[in-house]
């Protein structure tokens, strides 16, 4: 296993490379945007990150034996509403945080209105990504469809309000728990893959396979989101640690301790792999990646 993830850590430095650079033309200057709404906009875009989101779109699409070419307008529609999701999590008035992917917030630099307002702007242009630049068509509609379905009101932003309430309601049972970190984390990322499958073509066998596996490792993505919060490094994170315990977060380790979280991470990382048989000898980036997940420090 630890031969397939760093094969794959090879990979992935090309995919993000291309990832970076297909960002990068659509957050550039645009003569009617206002410089400092730009600025801003790019300034959390494009500070790095593991731009997991993007690379599972595109090893999706090739699972389904597609270009992944054709898919990268998805991929970039995906990091945008991702990095707009982060910035608005930092504010004050959520998460209250100083520190990501490796530099001050957005608030902190832009302040809190320019903030707000970056997060508007990245993802009204994921949106428009996604409708002018997927083809044909249909598949366009389909992914606007899929997009907006799991960031909005029963997705990531239903997930992100789920937990906000949660932080005043300490008796939620694990169960409660999952439902938020499946809207909070699971949705986006199974949407990811769902749209790399529509850009490949993909089956509705296939389809459904993407998102069995997608929606096992978002929640193991989110059950290791909570545990680095307990014992990741801030360097190599890029972002402030132990900060779930201090704002009352419910969180997996505190439900189930830091051995039951591990615990159940590796059984959703074995159920998302199991669920990838069908796709034969193209499963294969796929399966590193979710035990990337598993073993992830960042
Ligand atoms: C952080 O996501 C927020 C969660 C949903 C857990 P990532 O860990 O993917 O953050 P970046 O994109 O690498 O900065
Ligand atoms: C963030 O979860 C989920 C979204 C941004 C949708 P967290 O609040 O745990 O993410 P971090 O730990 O700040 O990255
Ligand atoms: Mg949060
Ligand atoms: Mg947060
Ligand atoms: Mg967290």
């Amino acid at each position: 296993m630890a031969g397939m993830v760093s094969e794959l850590e090879r990979s992935w430095t090309a995919l993000r490379q291309d990832v970076e650079a297909a960002l990068a033309v659509r957050v550039g200057p645009e003569s009617d945007c206002p410089p400092k709404l730009q600025e801003a906009m790019a300034y959390s875009l494009m500070a790095g990150g593991k731009r997991l989101r993007p690379v599972l779109v595109l090893l999706a699409c090739e699972a389904v034996g597609g270009d992944p070419a054709r898919a990268m307008p998805a991929a970039c529609a995906v990091e945008m509403v991702h990095t707009y999701s982060l910035i608005h999590d930092d504010l004050p008035a959520m998460d209250d945080d100083d520190f990501r992917r490796g530099r001050p917030t957005n608030h902190k630099v832009f302040g809190e209105a320019l903030a707000i307002l970056a997060g508007d702007g990245l993802l009204t242009r994921a949106f428009e990504v996604v409708a002018r630049e997927i083809h044909p068509g249909d598949v366009a509609a389909a992914c606007v469809a899929e997009l907006a379905r799991a960031s909005g009101m029963i997705g990531m932003v239903a997930g992100q309000v789920a937990d906000l309430e949660a932080e005043h309601q300490p008796d939620l049972t694990i169960s409660q728990l999952e439902a938020i970190h499946r809207r909070k984390t699971g949705c986006l990322l199974t949407s990811s893959l769902v749209m790399g499958g529509l850009c490949g073509g993909a089956s509705a066998r296939e389809t459904e396979a993407l998102s069995t596996y997608g929606q096992c490792l978002g929640l193991a993505f989110q059950i290791t989101d909570d545990l680095l919060d307990i014992r990741g490094d801030v360097g190599i994170m890029g972002k402030a640690v132990q900060k779930d315990a201090a704002h009352g977060k419910l969180t997996y380790p505190k439900l189930l301790g830091e051995a039951g979280s591990e615990a159940e991470a590796r059984r959703l990382i074995e159920q998302a792999t199991s669920a990838l048989t069908i796709f034969g000898d193209r499963r294969q980036r796929l399966e590193a990646l979710a035990q990337f997940v598993l073993e992830r420090d960042h």
